[in-house]
């Protein structure tokens, strides 16, 4: 049987405590990552269904919750995990924070590549660490890693490379060649791999770029890899505060829960359902989704190429959030010139490390995908 769900609906936000709509009221947002679609209605059930229970005390994850994450890893990426290899989280920002107090000490350093996910570029403040960024290079269109340049710039104190796979903002999708050889690089240097793989079940073509899984790694080089993933992106339920670790291996494991220490609170007993509910059943909505991102991307990939065309938007492989190059207008912040002159919300390529650019948030009705694109147009008109 097929469903057809309504990604074309409008559904009002002003008003509902959302932070991409209400933290700027007179402006049209197009930013923070979460999208303007209702999650699968078998999420929604199972939000009832718990509160209808009426007792909301601590919560523990339930062994259907156990079970969907572990048939997940089996369907999606092919991997056996036992229930021991999995941390449950309340959310991957403070994880990565985690990771930095767990492996890092006073004056050592974190890798990253810019672009990235703003906190990347802040957590090893957390641990009074150091952040070393080398930034992605494009090749033929596509964005890829700078080898020599990360070479060049690790040393003997960096302990911590931190991947966003698929890359968010750049939506890149990374091979299995590229993945391993990263591996490697950690290895070589000694360093820790933690793969945020949040937003891995929206890849756009799976076919054509199918995500490489850092827990499917080989084995002898699991003793330095976190492999972060979430429901959140993907059933639009970020709000609800539920992520969770792969680690293979024991001794990081521990050390990975040990940083936990008194900082961070239970998780919300009803997101442990709605996690369960989303990689039960959310499975069609999730196809049916990706094909309208899909769409939503080539209009929006098209609308720049025909309407703005000293913009550059390189390839985007998967993710809601287009990575958009406006350095031709020669403006320090092009998200601000944005706000003023169109009355639209961007995140801004500085926050990412990488100033000149704009993040749009396309995961949104095909409506607004135009309209916000149509106010940027008129503003460069
Ligand atoms: C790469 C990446 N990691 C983590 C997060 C946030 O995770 P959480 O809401 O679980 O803290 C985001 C949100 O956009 C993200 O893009």
């Amino acid at each position: 049987m097929t469903v057809d769900y309504d990604f074309d609906r409008i559904i009002s936000r002003r008003g509902s405590g959302s932070i991409k709509w209400d933290r700027f009221p007179n402006l049209d947002p197009f930013w923070v990552a979460d999208m303007d679609f209702a999650s699968p209605p078998e999420v929604l059930e199972a939000v009832h269904q718990r509160a209808e229970h009426g007792v909301l005390g601590y919560a523990h994850p339930h062994d259907g919750l156990v079970d969907a994450l572990t048939t997940y890893m089996q369907k999606r990426h092919n991997l056996e995990v036992n229930e021991s290899e999995i941390v449950h989280l309340g959310g991957l920002v403070s994880a990565l924070s985690m990771v930095a107090r767990a492996f890092g000490k006073r004056g050592e350093q974190i890798m990253t590549c810019t672009p990235i996910y703003p906190p990347f570029l802040g957590v090893q403040n957390d641990a009074g660490m150091q952040c070393i960024s080398v930034p992605h290079i494009l090749e033929d269109g596509a964005w890829g890693f700078d080898w020599n340049a990360m070479e060049a710039a690790v040393t003997p104190q960096t302990k911590i490379f931190l991947l966003s796979n698929p890359q968010n903002p750049l939506g890149r999708v990374f091979t299995q060649a590229e993945i391993l050889k990263l591996a490697e690089f950690c290895e070589r240097h000694d360093m820790i791999l933690v793969s945020d793989e949040i937003h891995c079940d929206l890849v756009l073509d799976e076919v054509a770029t199918p995500h490489v899984c850092a827990a499917g790694l080989p084995e002898h080089l699991q003793n330095r890899i976190i492999t972060l993933l979430a429901p959140s992106k993907t059933y639009n339920i970020a709000g609800m505060g539920y992520a969770f670790a792969v680690i293979r291996d024991d001794s990081i494991r521990r050390k990975f829960e040990a940083a936990r220490g008194h900082m961070l609170p239970e998780i919300n007993c009803i997101a442990f359902y709605t996690a369960e509910a989303a990689y039960s059943h959310g499975e069609p909505w999730r196809q049916a989704l990706v094909a309208y991102l899909r769409k939503n991307k080539d209009t929006l990939t098209a609308f720049v190429r025909d309407n703005m065309p000293d913009f550059k938007v390189p390839n985007i492989e998967a993710t809601y959030l287009a990575w958009i190059d406006c350095r031709s207008l020669d403006c320090k912040n092009p998200a601000t010139y944005f706000e003023k002159e169109a009355s639209i919300y961007l995140s801004d390529g500085s926050f990412f490390g990488a100033p000149g650019h704009v993040r749009f948030n396309y995961g949104c009705p095909h409506a607004r995908v135009l309209e916000g694109l149509e106010k940027i147009a008129r503003v460069l008109a």
